[in-house]
């Protein structure tokens, strides 16, 4: 059954909202599990779509899934049952590309289905093949799948992505932890989530330098061992909830977020007029005036400002006291919420990879359409400040990447609910 969520408009979102683990870090640290045959045990982990799929996955491939509790999972993968990810599992969630690297490193082989092409962009996986080429992997392309094969193990060396890569990143630093000698991924990904990445596989015993800098070393063992390992706090929640508070003028504790995994990120909506505090317990969040500042950005791989963040900042803007510009510098498709706002009377025009925003007097409610995760909660957000009601279709999306939404936002004042449609 599909589902739709009526959001009741002229709230002011106030009190406390606790951010759950890290979508995109969870994603990749179920699929290190495989690494070795040992349990390992995930704590904080997220309730999401994208979770379970990921789950269903590993459990064809041969991994015991067990939950302890609500959020923590201990995953063993005694051995592989069948080292293949077939095309229905990858359409729907292109992170199973991350088992490539798992697989080759464990079992000496893979069956991938190729990801196909995704709402935002064509998303290729070219830098991950190249990549383990290099490391003497055999990789052929058939019936769309990426057929590769290592009898001999992988053998580490230096690999230069012409552009950084978040999953090409962790693709490659899984494959390098079991490969020969040494592996250096220069300009790699410098996200907080692959940083914590990295210390989880070298709780598995794995033996990695660099973390969290564009040239990341890893020596490559002969196994991996068990551990357990508590998932960061998801910044891409915490943000899409600032942004929220922010447009209804209210005021949020973002419970547990970091302030520095969000830097470039608060010092923009600082300079919006909207204050972002680091408290004790995370980050306080709420508009210093009435105005909101037209502030230009572009999106860039982190420390700059998060594509993840893009839709939900042009909300922001789309109510501002001027004119910004957002350009969007990593997707070639990502202003699809773009049209869903101008039906709630946003004016906005986009020229190739900027989209300059006008702010208007308010938003009106209408009926919108979800079309990916991100854009889907900037049109949740957008609902929340427009004048009458604002029903958001295909819901999916949304679940996808939000634990638990309309609780968190209705614990804050807000008036939303979900309904089969
Ligand atoms: C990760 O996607 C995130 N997903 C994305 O979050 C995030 O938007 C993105 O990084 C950028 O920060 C996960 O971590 C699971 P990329 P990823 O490889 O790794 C091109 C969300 O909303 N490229 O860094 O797939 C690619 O097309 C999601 O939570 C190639 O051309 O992104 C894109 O234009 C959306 N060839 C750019 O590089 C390749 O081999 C950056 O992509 C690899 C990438």
């Amino acid at each position: 059954m599909l589902q739709s969520m009526r959001v009741v408009g002229g709230c002011r979102l106030e009190g406390e909202i606790r951010v759950s683990g890290a979508k995109n870090l969870a994603l990749p640290a179920l699929v290190a599990t495989i690494l070795t045959d040992k349990p390992v045990t995930l704590r904080n982990v997220p309730n999401l779509a994208d979770v379970k799929s990921l789950l269903e996955l590993l459990n064809c491939i041969g991994t015991e899934v067990s939950y302890n509790d609500k959020h923590t999972i201990t995953l063993s993968t005694r051995s592989i049952k069948s080292a293949t990810a077939p095309y229905d599992f990858v359409r729907k969630m292109r992170a199973s590309i991350l088992v490539l690297g798992a697989l080759i490193a464990r079992h000496k082989q893979a069956t991938v289905s190729l990801p196909g092409g995704c709402a935002i962009g064509a998303r290729g996986v070219d830098l991950h093949i190249k990549a383990l080429e290099m490391m003497g992997a055999e990789i052929a392309i058939e019936n769309g799948y990426i057929e590769a094969k290592a009898p001999n193990g992988l053998i580490g060396c230096d690999i230069a992505f012409p552009m950084t890569t978040v999953t090409g990143t962790e693709n490659i630093l899984m494959a390098a932890t079991l490969a020969k000698g040494t592996t250096r991924l220069i300009n790699a990904a410098m996200e907080p989530e692959v940083e914590a990445f990295c210390e989880l596989l070298n709780k598995m015993g794995a033996r990695i330098s660099g973390a969290g800098t564009s040239v990341i070393t890893i020596e490559g063992v002969d196994e991996l061992h068990g551990t357990e390992f508590e998932i960061i706090p998801d910044r891409i929640e915490a943000g899409t909830y600032a942004i929220a508070a922010a447009v209804t003028n209210g005021k949020i504790l973002l419970k547990d977020c970091r302030y520095e995994h969000l830097t470039s990120f608060f010092e923009t909506l600082n300079s919006v007029g909207v204050a972002c505090e680091k408290v004790d317990n995370g980050v306080l969040v709420y508009r210093k005036s009435d105005e909101i500042q037209p502030i230009s950005i572009q999106t860039a791989p982190y420390p700059g400002f998060p594509t993840d963040l893009q839709a939900q900042y042009t909300v922001l803007m789309s109510i501002c006291n001027g004119s910004a510009s957002i350009t969007e510098n990593i997707f070639e498709n990502r202003f699809m919420h773009v049209p869903e706002l101008a039906r709630m009377g946003a004016n906005i025009s986009v020229q190739g990879k900027t989209a300059l925003v006008t702010g208007v007097e308010k938003l009106k409610g209408a009926q919108v359409m979800a079309t990916d995760l991100r854009a889907s909660v900037s049109l949740v957000i957008a609902g929340l400040v427009a004048e009458g009601e604002t029903i958001v279709n295909r819901l999916y999306h949304l679940d996808r990447g939000y634990e638990n939404l309309e609780e968190k936002l209705n614990a804050c004042g807000a008036h939303v609910e979900r309904f089969e449609v």
